[in-house]
């Protein structure tokens, strides 16, 4: 049976939500990986230290025992944070970002940046101190086409922030085209980028298959399938400046499946799985290694995980839904097969 084994890899982009959908799910993703950063885009948002540090133990006490799962927090900037909650961060052995949501952009980012002039002053203290600012990265103005807020930003936003803090180490989050890929591959070791699993697997057409299909429904939304192919080939040929960040994003079933659906795929339950079949589908498993677990690492300047991970060829089915506190939760692929099976070592 083939087999491939790695470093015990990192998610780089997740959403745990909090208290009891966050014991739901947060199991899934520590059997998987070693680490993974934690988006602080509660309700009310994590925009203090103090409040990254009791979310942090919050995370820690509902692991299973045992576990030595590492959540790597980050705090949610706002037109009015303070410049000292960023040098406290930066300080902080527990804080490793802290993440610009563009005003209306996505879930829970209505307290976000109303206009990137508002928060120089923190971009500033952010490259002083060298805390990584990670980006959603879409253009949120009413009149852009939804295909198009991605290049949007990079052109109204990113590029200005690159040009003003040229030593800012940035993470353009969960990459949806061809645009971003190219922007990454222009610019130098201070940005890189997360490619969400699903974002590897599906199309805008998976978005419409025999009806409005919901549970892949995300922000970004997927783009054309040149787009994909533009993305499965940055990870796959492209070491170093692309890595895994799932934005596994849970929310309940009757929240996706309504009439005014929100966004979010939820993945934690099979991320390093669904990465594999994403990699399988161009033959190519040279860099998986360092993009599950060597280059997101390197980018955020932390160790380098022990132990490994083996994944084996093998088909398993995934759940049709999973318990979500009071409510239950559709996983990626309810009730469908996932042809790798992720062995602990
Ligand atoms: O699809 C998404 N869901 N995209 C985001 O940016 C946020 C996330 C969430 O929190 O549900
Ligand atoms: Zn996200």
């Amino acid at each position: 049976m083939r087999k491939i084994v790695i470093t015990t890899p990192d998610d780089w982009h997740l959403h745990v939500r909090d208290h009891a959908q966050m014991q739901a799910v947060i199991n899934d993703t520590a059997r998987q990986f070693a680490r993974a950063i934690i988006m602080p885009n509660l309700v009310p948002p994590v925009t203090s230290c103090a409040q990254a540090l009791s979310y942090r133990d919050r995370i820690l006490s509902a692991l299973q025992p045992g576990s030595s799962f590492n959540p790597l927090m980050t705090l949610y900037l706002t037109d009015n944070l303070s410049i000292q909650e960023i040098e406290t961060a930066a300080q902080s052995p527990f804080i490793h970002a802290a993440k610009l949501y563009p005003a209306g952009a996505t879930t829970n980012s209505d307290a976000g940046v109303s206009h990137i002039d508002k928060i120089i002053p923190l971009l500033e203290a952010m490259q002083t101190h060298d805390l990584p600012l990670l980006v959603h990265g879409e253009a949120t103005a009413a009149d852009i086409d939804i295909f198009d807020r991605e290049k949007a930003f990079i052109d109204s936003t990113l590029s200005t922030i690159r040009q003003q803090f040229p030593e800012l180490r940035i993470v353009f989050e969960h990459i949806t085209t061809e645009d971003a890929v190219e922007y990454v591959l222009s610019q130098n070791a201070y940005v890189a980028a997360t490619i969400t699993a699903h974002h590897l697997l599906i199309n805008r057409n998976d978005l419409f298959k025999g009806g409005i299909n919901p549970h892949h429904y995300c922000l970004p939304v997927a783009k054309r399938e040149h787009h994909r192919l533009a993305l499965l080939a940055a990870a796959t040929q492209q070491p170093g400046r692309f890595f895994a960040g799932t934005d596994s994003a849970p929310h309940p079933r009757h929240a996706k499946e309504s009439a005014c659906g929100c966004a979010g795929i939820y993945t934690a339950h099979a991320a390093v799985e669904l990465y594999a079949e994403a990699f399988e589908q161009v033959d190519n498993f040279i860099h998986f290694e360092s993009f599950m677990s060597l280059a997101g690492a390197a980018f955020y300047r932390l160790p380098v995980n022990d132990g490994t991970v083996t994944l084996k060829k093998q088909d398993w089915t995934v759940a049709d839904k999973i318990n979500f506190a009071d409510a239950t939760l559709i996983p990626f692929r309810a009730g469908k097969t996932i042809s790798w099976t992720l062995e602990h070592n």
